[in-house]
């Protein structure tokens, strides 16, 4: 993203409001953030393609994934910027856009490992945070509730059953290009050890924050995950009113919803 201003930024809170949602590959986080972006009037962020990029990167330049100091020695000379669009961000790495590239399964793979070193993960926290500062975006990742922004007030962490997001990664590799390159099977084997990764890594490893909402979207269409979480967001940006403590009262019994 550039640092112009944008158009949609405004005194309106809900214009303001960070919604964040995490959780692991292929359980929709892109789809869903994409539909609630455009629902609130917001900028969505894909952080995942930020270390998709910053992957590519280390690709091209030859360097061992195990090698962390040369990784982070890339670090300070790169530069990822988002540029928002209809349907994903414009990535552009060192100026070039790389939007096309990022989803490739080697690409892929590499993000999921470059990301496990903290210097790699403490430089892209802080572009995150810079993107974020004024607020009005939905950002996804795997840290943004509980590391990028711990302070968001909407928080969802939405996830779905591995086969689920094995069949919706093949399917959004379909859209891209890619699935003739691999097996449903393939799929859902690295996806299992991309979450083992990410959930076990010492450094911000994936899982929910204290404070958010779980969204499982295993059963659920799109259209019924998307509505659940404009529910979730529209509750959360929902004052409660103030308890009713005048004297004689009977708390009523909460409503079924
Ligand atoms: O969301 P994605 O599949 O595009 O992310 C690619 C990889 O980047 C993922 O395997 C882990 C890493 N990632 C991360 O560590 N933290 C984030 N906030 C987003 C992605």
């Amino acid at each position: 993203m550039s640092g112009a201003a944008s158009p949609i930024r405004s005194t309106d809170p809900v214009r303001n409001m960070i919604v964040a949602i995490d959780g692991p590959a292929g359980a929709g986080k892109s789809t869903l953030a994409r539909h609630l972006a455009r629902h609130f009037g917001l900028l969505n962020l894909e952080s995942g393609a930020m270390y998709r990029a910053f992957a590519l990167k280390a690709l091209r330049a030859a360097i061992p994934f195990d090698d962390s100091r040369a990784l982070e020695a890339l670090t300070a000379e790169t530069a990822i910027r988002l540029e928002p669009g209809e349907e994903e961000n414009c990535v552009l790495l060192d100026g070039e856009d790389v939007t096309g590239f990022l989803r490739n399964p080697s690409v892929t793979d590499a993000a999921s490992r470059v990301s496990v070193y903290p210097a790699v993960r403490a430089w892209m926290v802080g572009l995150q945070q810079k993107l974020g500062a004024e607020g009005g975006i939905v950002m996804e990742g795997r840290d943004i509730g509980t590391v990028v922004f711990p302070h968001a007030p909407v928080k969802i962490f939405l996830d779905a059953a591995p086969e689920v997001r094995g069949q919706r990664r093949f399917e959004q590799l379909g859209q891209s290009g890619h699935a003739h390159t691999v097996q449903p099977a393939e799929i859902v084997r690295d996806l299992r050890a991309r979450d083992e990764r990410d959930r076990n890594r010492a450094d911000s490893p994936l899982r929910p924050a204290p404070d958010a909402v779980l969204l499982d979207s295993t059963g659920m269409t799109l259209e019924e995950a998307v509505r659940a979480a404009i529910a979730i967001v529209t509750a959360r940006l929902t004052p409660s009113p103030p308890p009713d403590t005048s004297p004689g009262r009977v708390k009523a019994p909460p409503r079924p919803v």
